[in-house]
């Protein structure tokens, strides 16, 4: 079987066997698929889609490449969050904790900034100090005294997912459903979960920009995990504009710090407590989700997730006191303003142009060996519906090389509509996939 005809195949729409997707995981994971093939077959795939038995295929091979982690032994129900990625979406980093300070098992393993997405990784790596390549039995020990505990994907678990989802991010390949579903769900399949909660975006700011393929994502998500006898849920969120106020990681770090203190931005404690009752109610914790919405509402104001969040900092290395003292994080050492050229109501905000803004000043990644820069990023000052004045501040940008800040800049201010009369409001969280 040679590479270049399962990439002919592919690309002319043909239905590929397991043993074909296995070979080609394992040798790409290995090492014997250079990446010029590698990206030719996530570009057949983009363009000619998977079934359902390829995208099974796919998840499993991409499972297989690593160990699969087993907590049976730690009492409690185990439950991950995961968002398919958006801009500003730092939930995982206020759903996660809420959940475990209520008693649920949270074993979270993230990605890293995507496109003109953000990654958790990259965010929690903002914090001096926090490590995110715990070994496997450093996971389950700190699952079993927090609680939670945060890692990423390594050369232990789902290292096929790795290199794909960093070529895929430098080769336009990203916004595939059945890329994105196996990338997602064979990570989870790893790390011994028995209940996930999904976070599918939908808008301008997300890889899914029509909700009917946000709910073909999710079904497609939904069915792998049932195949593999999990429990998953998934909402079906709108990212038209980005989610709270910051965006770029040390910010979003802020930003996640105020918001389990009960001071954060409406729109991000509204998905953030939706996502936090159904891992509560997947996890058993609650008998109803309303019951499950109580008590996330209840770990809120108490502070528990905020104590949970330091607890978790601490343990993993961090250094915790950043979520009260914000200069301990990498700040930025420029700022731009961009100012409104009218009065008026912020009708829009195209979550995707704040998010290639940010990557542009370095919050991002250009190729895949690109390293990010914490400090740097956006906030916003006004976020739809809201009334401007004509030079009113609508965003300040944050960086620390003024390199391409002209460019960013300009890709801002298209960000925004100004309009004379104010939008419609409409609810974040569209539907439930279940
Ligand atoms: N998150 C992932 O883990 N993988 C994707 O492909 C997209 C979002």
């Amino acid at each position: 079987m040679r590479i270049v005809d399962l990439i002919q195949r592919k690309r002319d729409g043909e239905e590929l066997t397991p043993e074909e997707i296995a070979r080609f995981v394992e040798d790409y994971t290995g090492g014997e698929i250079p990446d010029y093939q590698a990206s030719a077959f996530l570009m057949a795939v983009y363009f000619s889609g998977m079934s359902d038995h390829e995208v099974d295929a796919l998840t499993r091979s991409m499972l297989a490449s690593g160990a699969t982690i087993d907590l049976s032994d730690i009492p409690g129900v185990k439950v991950d969050k995961h968002s398919t990625g958006g801009v500003g979406d730092k939930t995982s980093l206020i759903a996660a904790p809420i959940a475990a300070s209520a008693g649920v098992v949270v074993p979270m393993m993230s990605g890293r900034a995507l496109g003109h997405t953000g990654g958790t990784l990259d965010k929690l790596e903002s914090i001096p100090g926090f490590r995110t390549d715990l070994s496997i039995e450093e996971f389950r020990g700190q699952l079993a005294s927090a609680g939670m505990a945060f890692i990423g994907q390594s050369a232990e678990v789902a290292p096929a997912d790795g290199k794909l989802y960093a070529l895929r991010d430098v080769t336009a390949t990203v916004e595939s459903i059945p890329l994105i579903a196996s990338s997602i769900m064979s990570k989870k399949l790893a790390e011994g979960i028995d209940a996930l909660v999904l976070d599918v975006k939908v808008g301008s700011g997300a890889f899914m920009k029509r909700q009917v393929e946000a709910r073909r994502l999710a079904q497609m998500m939904v069915g792998i995990g049932r195949r593999a006898d999990k429990r998953v849920q998934a909402l079906i969120t709108s990212m038209n504009q980005p989610l709270g106020y910051a965006v770029g990681n040390a910010l979003e770090v802020m930003e996640v710090s105020q918001t389990l203190q009960n001071a954060g931005p409406q729109d991000l404690t509204r998905v953030s407590l939706e996502l936090a009752a159904r891992m509560i109610y997947l996890g058993k914790v609650a008998a109803t989700l309303e019951e499950a919405r109580e008590i996330a509402q209840r770990k809120l104001l108490e502070g528990a997730g905020y104590l949970k969040l330091k607890e978790v900092i601490t343990a993993q290395g961090g250094n915790a006191q950043v979520l009260d003292r914000f200069e301990l994080l990498p700040n930025a050492t420029g700022v731009r303003e961009i100012l409104s050229p009218r009065a008026g109501f912020v009708s829009a905000i195209d979550a995707a142009y704040v998010g290639q803004a940010a990557a542009m000043i370095g919050g991002g990644r250009a190729t895949k060996d690109d390293t990010i820069d914490p400090a740097v990023g956006v906030i916003l000052e006004v976020k739809t519906g809201h009334r401007v004045d004509s030079g009113g501040v609508l965003c300040r940008l944050y960086y620390t090389n003024e390199a391409n800040v002209d460019e960013a800049a300009d890709l801002i201010e298209d960000a925004f509509r100004i309009s004379a009369n104010a939008p419609e409001e409409r609810d974040l969280i569209l539907e439930v996939v279940s």
